[in-house]
């Protein structure tokens, strides 16, 4: 992407408030927006900026959340939430030696792209600036604060929208709730909070009309999509970016080659990744760490949740795929189930119904109807009839069970394991085999077949004495 920035760039990430109107037991960063956390979708954009240090102010949730950033932030407590100006404040320790400038933003505007922060950074580096505001104009500016600007077009202040006159709250430029400072100025103007406003609280905000009565030179620097910096306090705005994000997702992956049949039923997560040609029917979910090949065929209503599938796969209507693997030019459902840490090889077929649970299929091996494998090894060209199950669980324990290459199952066999069929044997259908069966061997487990002539016959005289 562009050129790197020529000032070393740190970030601020406040992450502290309390996020009282999601009315919710999880801290708002932690809210997801097309399954990632929201205070993740911030540091993958900063981190893209090359911010270094990046600091995540947290407060509310502490805990939750200094897991999610480990590793990737360092994260400084604001035990108290005194306002956004005092959350800055409280990351000002690990700012310590810092030279250049500083991009302030919040974890509660997940949807702001790489290319406007770094616009932002590059018009206030270009334009030499003390400090520079992010603002949008936005058709209901309720809420936000408002940019004041002189009648010459110059900032001169944000001001709260519960602080504001009649007069500016007719303004519908609106503060995005992100900067860039010179660090010397953020922490000039730092110092100069006070918390003379309707909330008793430290502004940040109130930094841009400090630096500006200072005579330091202020920008503001507005972008045109006002969604992009929607700030999410309430579960309606949360629905709201989670629309505008994966509207953004699904015109990302049909430009790079994937057909969505009716894009706004297809439901594709942050993470994922599908390859080009791949075709996507309607109502499928594309969940979590999901990586999809080239050439599939998704059809309808199939959920894929970490789940990886190869190369042209076909995967019928009704199929859920979760924490498992599927290999290439494999078939599965419809309706089917593949579930924990399960892997389907390469070439197989997992017809309709057919459930797998921390199984493993081996290549070209098929199982087309209503079976069940549950912790079971299955190796190449297996054939496993219809119906044919697993008992691996005996209320207890659960055991495995093995069935070596080239094995036939018959139709309606019960394996109760642990049990070892061997290769290339063969069970009969309907049979309950208990024990390991050896390698070419066929087993056979049911009663001989008892035929009485004349049964209808003797029914029919029954009923009829009986009228
Ligand atoms: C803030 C801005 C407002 C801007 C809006 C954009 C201030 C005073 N107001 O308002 O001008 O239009 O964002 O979305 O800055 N936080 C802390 N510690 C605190 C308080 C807040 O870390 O003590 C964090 C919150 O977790 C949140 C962010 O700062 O991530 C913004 O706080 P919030 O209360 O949502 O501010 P707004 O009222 O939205
Ligand atoms: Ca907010």
């Amino acid at each position: 992407m562009g050129a790197m920035t020529v000032q070393p760039l740190a970030c601020v990430i406040l992450a502290a408030g309390g996020g009282t109107r999601m009315k919710s037991s999880t801290p708002k960063p932690l809210h997801e927006v097309c399954g990632r956390p929201m205070i993740e979708h911030v540091l993958d954009t900063v981190e893209r900026l090359g911010s270094d240090p990046t600091v995540v102010v947290v407060g509310v949730g502490a805990g939750l959340i200094r897991e999610a950033v480990s590793g990737r932030a360092t994260d400084c407590e604001q035990a108290e939430q005194l306002g956004t100006g005092h959350a800055v404040l409280c990351a000002m320790p690990e700012l310590q030696g810092f030279e250049g400038d500083v991009l302030v933003t919040c974890a509660d505007v997940p949807l702001v792209t790489e290319e406007t922060l770094r616009a932002l950074v590059e018009q206030h580096q270009a334009e030499d600036a003390a400090a520079s505001v992010l603002t949008t104009e936005v058709p209901d500016p309720t809420g936000y604060g408002r940019l004041v600007r002189e009648p010459s077009g110059a900032v001169a202040a944000i001001v709260e929208h519960r602080d504001a006159t009649e007069e500016q709250r007719a303004i519908r430029e609106i503060n995005a709730g992100i900067y860039v400072f010179r660090m010397d100025a953020l922490a000039a103007a730092l110092d100069q909070l006070r918390p003379d406003n309707d909330q008793g609280e430290l502004y940040l905000t109130d930094a841009i009309g400090i630096l500006v009565g200072a005579g330091r030179p202020v920008a503001a620097v507005k972008t045109a999509d006002c969604a992009e910096v929607m700030g999410i306090n309430n579960r309606i705005q949360l629905a709201e970016a989670e629309r505008i994000a994966r509207d953004r997702i699904r015109e990302r992956h049909m430009l790079a080659g994937v057909t969505l049949l009716d894009p706004p039923s297809t439901f594709i997560d942050a993470r994922v990744t599908i390859g080009t040609d791949t075709v996507i029917g309607p109502g499928c979910q594309l969940i979590g760490a999901t990586n999809v090949g080239s050439s599939c065929e998704i059809r309808s209503h199939v959920v894929l949740r970490s789940a990886t599938v190869g190369d042209g796969v076909l995967l019928r209507d009704h199929t859920v795929i979760e924490d498992s693997a599927v290999g290439d030019e494999a078939q599965v459902g419809p309706f089917s189930l593949v579930r924990g840490n399960s892997t389907v090889g390469r070439g197989c077929k997992l017809g309709s119904s057919a459930e797998m649970n921390r199984s493993h299929l081996g290549d070209g091996s098929k199982m087309q109807h209503f079976s069940y494998l549950g912790d079971a090894t299955v190796g190449e060209d297996v054939n496993i009839g219809a119906g044919a199950i697993t008992c691996n669980y005996d209320g207890v324990d659960k055991h495995p069970t093995t069935i070596e290459d080239g094995v036939f199952i018959g139709s309606d066999t019960i394996l109760v394991a642990p049990v070892t069929i061997g290769r290339e044997a063969y069970t009969a259908a309907g049979s309950v085999i208990t024990h390991d069966v050896p390698p070419g061997a066929l087993a056979i487990e049911r009663t001989d077949q008892r035929t009485i002539d004349g049964w209808a016959e003797r029914v029919r005289i029954r009923r009829e004495q009986k009228q």
